[in-house]
């Protein structure tokens, strides 16, 4: 048998109690590939499957785990802080904080066209990914939370730009503990190890971040408004039920007129986006009540500078994507 087709003997993880039978037998999985002394290099983006990932392999082998967590400076607000906090405190493994911000946003600065913009950041990540494992001695085990769709998708190393293609020299050994499993039963198994609920029920985030989101070329000040008004949106609509599949701010490379204080000037405006979906190929627009519409805009436009319109996207997938880029 392959080693990428799921055992038959594995059921599926639905209820806490299978995926603590799933945790302790992947616990001993890992103990017996890394042995007494190896220790492992993990990419942790803050994501469900990495998270989830991390968790368990700290869970084997305590400090002997290394995370490595990249600030592109395209993450959503308060991410990274909750990132240091949860594997800096809650497990035992170690974690190096990268403060790379400059040096994405240096090298996307007038970078227009959104694959330009993806292959920029996908090689600076691995760039910087790679200095940090040169400077660790003897690592010989790389983790990488790769779940059952990415195997079934697109071949048996995940491919987006969180992970994906780190420089062969590097040459190790992959701990995959949840490459069997679906996206549900990740949940279910990250709950189990404890991980806080805002991370586990996280909504798809695409790699390239919130650079795919301010579209055209980044500013520091356009990506800044973005970071506030995606945080309001989804501040609110977490209040739904049930919860849209993605929900979201994106800042168009364009201002148009406002007024305040009786003053004319230019400002941005902030489209907000919330859609259903069962794959990602087709998406429908989710409907938002109209007093929780008001609401957005209110918080936008008071505590937002720089932006003086907001308006709610109702485009389905076709004719429009997810992503605006
Ligand atoms: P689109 O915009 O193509 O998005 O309708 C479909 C799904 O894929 C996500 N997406 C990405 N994820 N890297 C990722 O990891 C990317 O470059 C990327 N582009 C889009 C998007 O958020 C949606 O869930």
């Amino acid at each position: 048998m392959s080693d990428n087709v799921r055992p038959e003997s594995l059921k599926r993880i639905t209820t806490p109690e299978l995926a603590k039978a799933f945790i302790d037998e992947q616990i001993a999985a890992v103990k017996a590939q890394v042995g007494e002394n190896g220790k492992v290099l993990l990419a942790l983006s803050g994501g469900v499957d990495s998270s989830v990932c991390a968790a368990l392999i700290s869970k084997a082998i305590g400090s002997r785990l290394i995370c490595v967590h990249v600030n592109h400076g395209l993450l959503r607000k308060g991410e990274p802080e909750q990132v240091c906090k949860v594997f800096g405190e809650q497990f035992e493994s170690q974690l190096i904080y990268v403060d790379a911000v400059d040096r994405f946003l240096d090298a996307l600065a007038g970078v227009a066209d959104p694959e330009a913009k993806r292959k920029i950041i996908g090689k600076i990540f691995i760039d910087v990914f790679a200095e940090e494992a040169k400077k660790l001695d003897g690592i010989e085990f790389l983790g990488q939370g790769t779940i059952y769709p990415d195997i079934l998708e697109s071949g048996p190393v995940k491919s987006h730009h969180n992970v994906g293609g780190l420089p062969e020299e590097l040459n190790f050994r992959l701990v995959e503990p949840v490459k069997f499993l679906y996206k549900d039963e990740v949940r279910v198994v990250g709950k189990a190890l404890g991980l806080p609920d805002n991370m586990v029920f996280r909504q798809p985030f695409p790699g390239p971040g919130l650079g795919v989101r301010c579209v055209g070329a980044i500013t520091r000040d356009r990506l800044e408004a973005l970071r506030e008004a995606d945080a309001i949106v989804r501040d609110e609509l977490d209040k739904l039920d049930p919860l849209p599949w993605q929900y979201f701010a994106v800042v168009p490379d364009i201002k148009s007129t406002g007024i305040k204080d009786g003053q004319r000037y230019m400002g941005w405006p902030v489209v907000i986006r919330a859609i259903t979906t069962v794959d990602a190929v087709t998406a429908k627009s989710v409907e938002i009540p109209w007093d929780m519409l008001c609401r957005i805009r209110d918080r936008i436009v008071e505590n937002v500078p720089g932006v003086n319109r907001v308006l709610w996207e109702i485009s389905d997938k076709p004719t429009s994507t997810i992503e605006w880029e």
